[in-house]
């Protein structure tokens, strides 16, 4: 593939940037909770009308806590996954070796900060929210599938931070700049990322036919069914949430339209803006065609 990613470009980027958590939240920089924390791409509550601006903020900051868990659940299956990746050859290349710590200690800082932000969440909302997990399950399931499907789920996670970043962040300015902040500042370090993991896919498909590829890409789609049901699980806690939060209990109906405007936007934010990425599409097909039309064949129930 003719991408001109390197490991060494990579790290040279990633040095460049390097930014501490101290530098993004705590002292003056608070969360502002007169704010929304997500893009109404995302949070799609303006398609709920039964609720009013203040019931309608309320869920935007439950989704931005939603958001903050889900990425800290899946930075808990990239890092040992990277990691693992890194020591099968320790001694051939030193930039594959250091660009990829680099990557791996970049997802143990975002751990962190997404942790760092869930209690500073925790502190200003004023009501408990559940989420899914416990993240280390969570990771042991996805990490048993096969390293070219993890690969592939990997790839889909950074691209579709960049996407999240660009299209929907980056020009709102209406969000809270501290949650803004915390988002730019995660996409600016996964840029490397998404290059890394598409030398990750490159080496790992390496010398494989194109069954034992596509046994990969439906590997992939399984772990991002597993995801879409975690995301159904999590819409009914973010439902409970919500009812605490704003001291309102829904009509049937109305609980109704909640669950499926919300899955359909949780669809959209972690499945569908990685799927039908271009740059995911243009690395499936340079396995083999056949992946990419695979994946086209059902992004179209994720968006
Ligand atoms: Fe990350
Ligand atoms: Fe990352």
């Amino acid at each position: 593939m003719n991408h001109g990613y390197t490991y060494q470009s990579a790290l040279t980027s990633s040095q460049a940037i390097c930014w501490r958590i101290e530098d993004i939240i705590g002292g003056t920089k608070r969360l502002d909770f007169s704010k929304p924390f997500m893009p109404e791409s995302f949070a799609r509550v303006n398609k709920l009308a039964f609720l009013n601006n203040e019931e309608k903020l309320a869920l935007n900051q439950i989704r931005g806590n939603t958001y903050l868990c889900i990425f800290g659940l899946v930075e808990e299956f990239i890092l040992p996954f990277v990691l693992d990746h890194a020591r099968t050859q320790l001694h051939s290349d030193d930039y594959r070796v250091r660009a990829l710590i680099q990557f791996a200690s970049e997802e143990a800082k975002h751990i962190q900060l997404f942790k760092r932000f869930r209690k500073e969440f925790e502190d200003g909302f004023g009501t408990d929210c559940a989420v899914i997990g416990p993240p280390e399950a969570i990771a042991d399931a996805i990490l048993a599938h096969d390293p070219l499907g993890v690969a592939l789920t990997t790839l889909h996670i950074e691209w579709m931070v960049q996407r999240h970043y660009v299209d929907s962040i980056k020009d709102d300015q209406d969000l809270d700049p501290q949650f803004k902040s915390l988002l730019k500042h995660h996409w600016l370090e996964e840029v490397q990322h998404a290059k890394l993991d598409t030398l990750m896919v490159e080496a790992l498909s390496a010398g494989r036919s194109e069954d034992q590829i596509m046994k990969s890409v439906e590997e992939y789609i399984e772990i991002g069914g597993f995801i879409d049901g975690g995301l159904k699980q999590q819409v009914e806690f973010d439902l409970d949430s919500f009812q605490r939060a704003t001291n309102r209990e829904l009509t049937e109906s109305e609980k109704q339209e909640f669950r499926q405007v919300q899955l359909q936007a949780n669809r959209w934010t972690y499945l569908g803006t990685g799927m039908t990425h271009e740059k995911v599409l243009e690395t499936l097909e340079s396995l083999t065609p056949k992946a990419r039309q695979r994946i086209e064949s059902i992004s179209a129930a994720f968006c």
